[in-house]
């Protein structure tokens, strides 16, 4: 798939189940790996993303099988790693790349690990230094990027960081390196951020202690197996959570979705818009908070969104910007500026995007204002990110005229299957080759 085409209109409805949770499935397949025993894991990820990692740990020597969303982990142990072949290939993901450099830091072989154009341009610095400051040995491009090569048998000493951004990729990072540390790390951050890390280590047996935004844990102690159920992913059901609110006459069921409290964020600023969203059957499911979402067609109106809630949404912000571009009134974004340094800037990309459509914007360094009103079709370019891609498929429910997005390829990143899901809860979507001047 390299396009996407959408006619305007549809009605959302009916009940879906969208793919696992990108998070939890790269933590599931790391954790597994460094674990004794085996590890049983349902509803993995089948994006390229989760599965960049999947293949990585596989080069490090864990057998791994998988049959569609079900993985068998067969865990080496804490130091049963082996040294890589060839170099470790990223792609695009950016979790993938910070949380298997602090893995790599820990380990007694050398390992280089790669991206594609995006990564390789994303920053790096904020894991490089503070793994440095425990001692390991990584080298990277000028401007602290990828390819970055971690040299092995460093010995690593535990550390005290307060992280300079909200992160929940290095907060992860720094948690697996100080598995391989000789005594207590201590990690504060300045916002609370999604907790997967430590919930599983947990699971694992490895006792992580959170106290408000610390994390504290000793290095050194041998995980045990478990089997693992991951729930579907907030951050693809965000896309139907606007798509059903923005339609007329919706009604959407959206089944087994995680709703860890560190996730939600999209729930609590759709709500402030006035969205209707129920949850039901919630339950706890491996340590993880699991619920039936319900949302049905609301009026939305503008927010000032609270900036406490911004890295509880970190990944919605495109659809929330579509979710705004449709409310009465004017919705303001500030203290969003890691929003630059995703996949895409998805302040510029989105705003260019909604210019494109005729929504009046007003981006800023963190943040954007957005004026809700009609919107038009027309051509967008996603920049090769998958979040931009939905997002505008899913604006193209409100859009005037028919919307063509181009660069979609890495929708299949964090979900494929999402053009066939779509249309089948009722949006007028369908792939193209992406070739749209003719
Ligand atoms: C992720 C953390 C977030 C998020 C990313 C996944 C994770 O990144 O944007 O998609 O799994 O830890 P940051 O921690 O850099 O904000």
């Amino acid at each position: 798939m390299s396009g996407i085409e959408c006619l305007p209109g549809g009605t959302v409805k009916g009940s879906i189940r969208v793919p696992g949770d990108k998070s939890i499935s790269h933590r599931a397949i790391i954790l597994s790996s460094i674990a004794q025993g085996t590890s049983h894991i349902s509803g993995f990820l089948q994006g390229e993303d989760s599965l960049n990692t999947l293949k990585a740990l596989q080069s490090m020597g864990v057998t791994i099988e998988r049959e569609g969303d079900r993985v068998s982990v067969h865990g080496a142990g804490l130091h049963g790693l082996k040294k890589p072949a060839n170099t470790l290939d990223m792609g695009n993901s950016g979790t993938a790349m910070r949380l298997l450099l602090g893995l790599l830091a820990g380990q007694s072989f050398d390992a280089t690990l790669v991206g594609d154009e995006s990564l390789s341009a994303r920053p790096m610095k904020r894991v490089i230094e503070p793994l440095q400051a425990m001692g390991a040995r990584i080298n990277s491009q000028s401007g602290c990027t990828a390819p970055l090569t971690v040299l092995g048998q460093s010995k690593l000493s535990p550390i005290n960081y307060h992280t300079p951004m909200a992160s929940a990729q290095v907060k992860s990072c720094l948690l697996l390196a100080a598995l391989y540390a000789d005594g207590e790390s201590i990690i504060v951050e300045p916002a609370t951020t999604r907790d997967h890390t430590e919930r599983m280590l947990r699971g694992f047996g490895c006792p992580v202690v959170s106290e408000g935004r610390q994390v504290s844990m000793s290095g050194g102690q041998e995980l045990n197996a478990m089997d693992i159920e991951i729930p579907a992913d907030i951050s693809a059901a965000a896309f139907f959570l606007v798509a059903a609110s923005i339609a007329t006459d919706s009604e959407l069921t959206l089944e087994h979705v995680g709703v860890n409290p560190t996730r939600t964020g999209v729930i609590e600023i759709l709500r402030l818009m006035g969205a209707d969203i129920t949850l039901l059957n919630q339950r706890d499911i491996g340590g993880e908070p699991v619920a039936d979402i319900v949302v049905r067609s609301a009026s939305l109106h503008g927010i000032n969104i609270p900036e406490a809630l911004v890295p509880l949404a970190i990944d919605e912000f495109p659809v929330l910007f579509v979710a705004a571009a449709c409310a009465e009134g004017e919705t303001l974004l500030t203290g969003a500026s890691e929003l630059r340094v995703k996949e895409s800037d998805r302040i510029e990309v989105m705003a260019q995007g909604l210019s494109t459509l005729g929504v009046r914007v007003e981006p800023r360094p963190d943040g954007i204002k957005i004026f809700g009103g009609p919107m038009a079709g027309g051509v967008i370019n996603s920049h090769g990110d998958h979040r931009i891609a939905m997002a505008f498929s899913i604006a193209s429910i409100a859009a005037g005229d028919l919307l063509r997005i181009e660069d979609c390829t890495n929708v299949n990143t964090s979900f494929p299957g999402f053009v066939n899901l779509a249309a089948g809860a009722g949006l007028k979507i369908s792939m193209h080759d992406g070739n749209f001047n003719t």
